[in-house]
């Protein structure tokens, strides 16, 4: 297990390769499970974990360059099994910049799906709301990001094996999934809003000011992962969809100040509803072989 300076240590996309050939051994010393997805779930979203059929579940700590997660909500776990029978990979407890983890660590999981042999990610995260109108408990499709971290898992020497140099991001939210989980949220019964997600490093939370500049620059929702996640994704040519789970107002729009226990909270009461939409999301996604 590496020393929280090792998990800050530069890893760049060429040293990719190298690590996910480990990790990948580490995987199969336990499971042949092929996930055709993979799902990363966000704080007090970890719930989905309990549904998993045959679970094979893997502690940070037995994968090889991992550090243990410190978030407090975060268990620290890799899973593969089945949900609704559809085999799937379940990073419960991601990794964070925040935690002093370089943006090639944070990345490795997804990297990780895609090697055992995932086509799409579901990235899940508890957010603010920065959009007025979305009030604690509101799920939000993710159709775009701002990526406000001021990282990126693509810095230094490019791995060609795994993506190209200059990764596009248009359409990186895929407009197909989001139909598809437009139409399992429906099924549900389950409202499902829209929005753009502005990723910050953290940990600490915003300023008022800076809630109202994200809203003029068109986020609706604000938190402190998931677009690293996304930009690794694609550039491993995975197929990438995630939900926000909105926990509270974002700082300055209650008078109130914001708590991580408020945050837990929220996620914990909405999280089931949310859980729900990506079992149906999954189930259907399996009857989809084109997808
Ligand atoms: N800001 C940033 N990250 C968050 C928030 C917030 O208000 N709520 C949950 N994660």
């Amino acid at each position: 297990m590496p020393t929280a300076d090792e998990a800050g240590r530069p890893i760049s996309p060429a040293h990719q390769p190298a690590r996910l050939n480990a990790l990948e051994a580490a995987v199969r010393s336990r499971t042949d499970l092929r996930p055709d997805l993979g799902i990363v779930l966000g704080s007090g979203l970890g719930g989905l974990a309990d549904d998993l059929e045959e679970p094979v579940a893997m502690p940070f700590a037995e994968l090889p360059g991992w550090p243990v997660a410190t978030a407090p909500g975060h268990a620290g776990r890799l899973l593969l099994g089945r949900l609704a029978g559809v085999p799937v990979a379940l990073l419960q407890g991601r990794l964070h910049v925040y935690e002093g983890n370089d943006p090639g660590l944070v990345v490795q999981p997804v990297l990780l799906f895609r090697r055992v042999g995932a086509r799409a990610v579901v990235l899940t995260n508890a957010a603010g709301g920065v959009n007025p109108d979305y009030r604690p408990g509101t799920l939000m499709l993710i159709a775009d990001h701002l990526n406000l971290t001021g990282r990126t898992p693509l810095l230094g020497r490019n791995a060609d094996a795994i993506g190209a140099r200059f990764q596009d991001l248009v359409d990186a939210w895929s407009p197909r999934l989001r139909a598809q989980l437009r139409a399992a949220a429906e099924a549900e019964g389950v409202v499902l809003e829209e929005g753009v997600y502005a990723g910050l490093l953290g940990p600490q939370y915003e300023t008022p000011a800076e809630i109202r500049m994200l809203r003029t620059f068109g986020a609706d929702a604000v938190g402190m992962s998931t677009v690293l996640e996304c930009i690794a994704a694609r550039w491993a040519g995975l197929d990438v969809c995630g939900v926000s789970l909105i926990t509270n107002a974002g700082a300055g729009y209650t008078g109130q100040p914001l708590t991580h226990e408020e945050v837990l909270a929220a996620a914990a009461e909405a999280g089931p509803r949310l859980t729900r939409v990506i079992r149906r999301f999954v189930a259907e996604f399996a009857a989809n072989p084109a997808g």
